[in-house]
């Protein structure tokens, strides 16, 4: 068992190297082909981790959960309200007490200017390994179950690969930026060529934009942006068409100073894109083996047809959703 990973943070995969990560994904396949053969992985026995979550969740909760159970461990599946976070106890008391009495601590907090930055506190002030299940710019863990479905789909090389990660109508709720960024960051790492489209009032923060295209020019991929849906989706190997809100429009002490205005903008400005679907027009202009991604969950009918969602030649969907219970057990069992 690798123990060089023991109690380093899992925040972003920028903090992390391509051999490192690549260990990770090592990992992430060896435990999948032991979950399919039903051999038992107790790397983990009697120990606990901590998850906390400020928001709702189905593939983030239950991937660590399970997990966790699969590698002889236990997660506490905790929520603010039961805890005295809702009374105002802050990020590094609490990341001190939970500290001294597991393994280690996860945490889901997307609330923009602020959900990062809690993060971090927390693993300043932590013993042990901090995890993210999505802060208001990153979803590591997602970001890894994407590429793990890639390299399954597509094998190990994937430079030259062309993605397109687009922004999708939604009317659900406003999603964070944190998939659409992680992806940018991570896919150039790993030579593939990634395109951005976005409606102008929908753009993604510009610091993260800068390191995605440094780290292109390093990891030997490309990364460029468009205002047109149907530009993007021009020969792409894979499409991710996904909704995000409009957080990235605005710095953020002046939406955290008027958040009401910049929430009453951002609606009325996604009124204006709801022709950004996927849908069946739209995926012939893409590659003839063309893939569908999306970390779910998905509005269906609003950013991708059933149609193609349910179509089993170009959804690989469910793929990426299990491989969050692969990817987070290689991240639990090496760090913790
Ligand atoms: N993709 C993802 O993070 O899903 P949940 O919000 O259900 O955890």
């Amino acid at each position: 068992m690798e123990t060089r990973f023991k109690g380093k943070h899992f925040i972003t995969e920028d903090t992390w190297t391509k051999e490192e990560l690549d260990i990770v994904f090592d990992t992430a396949f060896d435990l999948k082909k032991k979950f399919y053969n039903e051999d038992p992985t107790l790397w983990l026995p009697y120990k606990t981790l901590f998850m906390i979550f400020f928001e709702q969740s189905t593939r983030t909760r239950n991937s660590m959960e399970a997990g966790m159970t699969q590698l002889g461990g236990h997660a506490h599946d905790l929520t603010t309200d039961k805890m005295q976070i809702t009374h105002g106890e802050v990020a590094k008391d609490t990341a001190i007490i939970l500290s001294r009495m597991g393994h280690g601590i996860a945490c889901r907090n997307c609330f923009y200017g602020i959900g990062n930055k809690y993060l971090n506190e927390m693993a300043a002030h932590s013993r042990k390994p901090v995890m993210s299940l999505q802060d208001d710019v990153y979803h590591p863990f997602q970001g890894l179950a994407d590429l793990m479905t890639i390299f399954e789909h597509f094998g190990r090389n994937t430079k030259k690969l062309k993605v397109t990660v687009s922004w999708a109508y939604a009317n659900t709720h406003s999603k964070p930026l944190s998939v659409p960024q992680t992806q940018i960051l991570l896919f150039p790492r790993y030579g593939i060529d990634v395109t951005v489209a976005h409606p102008k009032e929908f753009p993604l923060s510009k610091n993260i934009v800068e390191k995605a295209y440094k780290n292109a020019e390093e990891g030997g991929g490309s990364l460029k942006f468009t205002n047109n849906m149907d530009e993007a989706f021009e020969g792409a190997h894979i499409v991710i068409p996904k909704n995000w809100g409009g957080f990235g429009y605005y710095d953020e002490d002046y939406y955290l100073s008027n958040e009401e205005e910049c929430k009453k903008e951002m609606k009325s400005n996604l009124e204006k894109y709801r022709g950004w679907i996927c849908d069946d027009k739209r995926i012939k202009l893409a590659d003839k083996k063309v893939k569908l991604m999306h970390a779910l969950p998905a509005d269906r009918g609003n950013e991708v047809t059933d149609e193609i969602l349910d179509n089993p030649d170009i959804s690989i969907v469910f793929d990426e959703a299990e491989n969050r219970l692969h990817t987070a057990k290689a991240i639990m069992g090496l760090t913790m």
